[in-house]
């Protein structure tokens, strides 16, 4: 057999690994070992790549380069906070789409014969993701404004630089002497350029609380940045794991638009957290119940059958073990306890599944939207722990609010609903939840983990 046989059987076997740990991943009980399959596929690759038959390789760099990836990796791996992982996957995405420019680039300025569209592309759309990227993790992280930036002739602007950028790649001819070299290195600068600025251009026009969407959409531009660097330097590892991160991308941008009723159109272009925004309950007053913990467990005491509804809060306050606690004691005392997962709740897709697996919390009971919501009908009590835009009404009936269509769990259907936050402070949305001042809402203001625990202690007294 043929050296180089042997190196696309290897990517063979890398890429067999990446699509059945992409599968793993999309079950908590699965996932771990998910990650680890798909680790071992791009380990496969990389010694693949290394060993190319034919090829020469700077070592000391790439090891060097390894090193240093290795420990910035390990240290955020370790750090990085559950309800920080969006910022994080935006870096990796801007490093990503960076990575697959400056290889492109590469390729271009050694070998001015390579294709020019296949360079353009790749270096377009990685430095499209690169700024993006990074423009997203700066909203996510606070340091720039969450809110969607506008200013007239916006969407005019974007359009230009984005056909412009299109001529320069299909025709520089149009711009430059295409008959020379130097007139095709000039059309590749003012691409990169123009892809830079439209990054951040399309980027900032968008809300916070789309961000995540954005983000899922700009790992798929990455990895199609990638495979068409793969393209651009015959390696068919890249191709596949580019096309992988693509497609999967694009899927689960797709899944998150549905999640909140949003067309992706609208998330880009609909301007959604540009200003304040009108919700049903914005600026009436609102008759706002504040029970203690123990007056909610004498609640909790008298009812047979619980919802819980965990949300953002939860997963920020750290309470999921606490909360299995309270819904063990409940259940001790021959209660039905249930949980409620909407899709959106938290800040990434599948952020309750594994937040609550990491409690062992039996996925028997984690049930989603459409199984759950008939059953809020005949519950005693919808207990909310830090959960606001997708219990929200106002979905349902305010034409006027952001979150207008998004399907919502029905908590309000429930005898008695229990919100547990800190505060009157709106969600993710920005907007005031009407249900805080239904008849069968009653508030027990304070942090979900500190609530839990005085609430587990009432529990175990009754
Ligand atoms: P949110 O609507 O963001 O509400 C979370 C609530 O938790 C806040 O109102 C906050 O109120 C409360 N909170 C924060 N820290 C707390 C703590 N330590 N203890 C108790 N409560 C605390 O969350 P949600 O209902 O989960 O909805 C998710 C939102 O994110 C939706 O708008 C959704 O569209 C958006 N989103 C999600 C995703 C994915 S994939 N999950 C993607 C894109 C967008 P206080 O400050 O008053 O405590």
């Amino acid at each position: 057999m043929e050296a180089i046989q042997i190196t696309n059987i290897l990517y063979l076997i890398s890429a067999v690994a990446f699509i059945f740990g992409i599968k793993r991943l999309s079950h908590p009980k699965t996932a771990r070992s998910g990650n680890l399959l798909s680790s071992l596929g791009m380990l496969i690759a990389i010694i693949a790549t290394l060993t190319y038959p034919g090829k020469e390789f700077d070592f000391t760099l790439i090891l060097a380069g390894v090193g240093i990836g290795a420990v910035i990796g390990a240290i955020f791996a370790t750090r990085v906070q559950m309800t920080e992982m969006p910022q994080m996957v935006a870096i990796f995405n801007g490093l990503g789409g960076a990575a697959s420019a400056f290889v492109a680039s590469s390729e271009f300025l050694s070998s001015p014969n390579s294709p020019f569209i296949i360079v353009c592309l790749s270096v377009f759309i990685g430095s499209l993701t690169f700024t993006g990227s990074f423009v997203a993790f700066g909203k996510l992280q606070g340091f720039i404004s969450g809110r969607a930036v506008t200013f007239k002739g916006q969407q005019a602007i974007n359009a230009v630089i984005a056909l412009l950028s299109v001529s320069l790649i299909l025709a520089p001819g149009l711009f430059f002497d295409s008959s020379m070299y130097s007139g095709y290195l000039n059309a590749f600068f003012v691409i990169i350029v123009l892809a830079l600025i439209l990054g951040v251009g399309l980027t900032i026009p968008i809300g916070g609380a789309d961000m995540p969407v954005v983000i899922s959409l700009l790992n798929s531009y990455s990895g199609i940045a990638a495979a068409a660097t793969g393209f651009l330097i015959s390696n068919n590892a890249l191709i596949i794991s580019g096309s992988l991160v693509g497609a999967s991308g694009l899927i689960l941008t797709n899944i998150m638009c549905k999640g909140m009723n949003r067309s992706l159109a609208n998330v880009i272009f609909g301007a959604v957290g540009a200003e304040s925004e009108g919700g049903s309950s914005d600026g009436k007053e609102m008759n706002i119940k504040s029970y203690s913990t123990t007056e909610a467990a004498m609640i909790l005491d008298a009812a047979e059958k619980i919802i819980i509804v965990p949300g953002y809060g939860l997963a920020v306050a750290q309470a999921q073990h606490v909360a299995r606690e309270v819904a063990e004691s409940l259940e001790a005392m021959g209660k039905t306890v249930l949980y409620a997962i909407h899709p959106v709740a938290g800040r990434m897709p599948g952020h309750m599944n594994v937040l609550l697996a990491e409690a062992n919390v039996s996925y028997d009971v984690l049930k989603d939207l459409d199984e759950i919501n008939p059953e809020f009908e005949d519950c005693d009590v919808a207990l909310i722990l830090g959960a606001n835009d997708v219990v929200n009404p106002a979905a349902r009936h305010d034409q006027s609010s952001p979150i207008y269509g998004m399907p919502i769990l029905n908590v309000d259907k429930s005898r008695t609903v229990i919100i547990n936050k800190r505060s009157m402070n709106p969600g993710f949305a920005g907007v005031q939840n009407e249900l805080f001042g239904y008849d069968n809402s009653i508030m027990v203001f304070g942090d979900a983990k500190d609530m839990l625990n005085d609430l587990l202690k009432e529990v175990k007294e009754l």
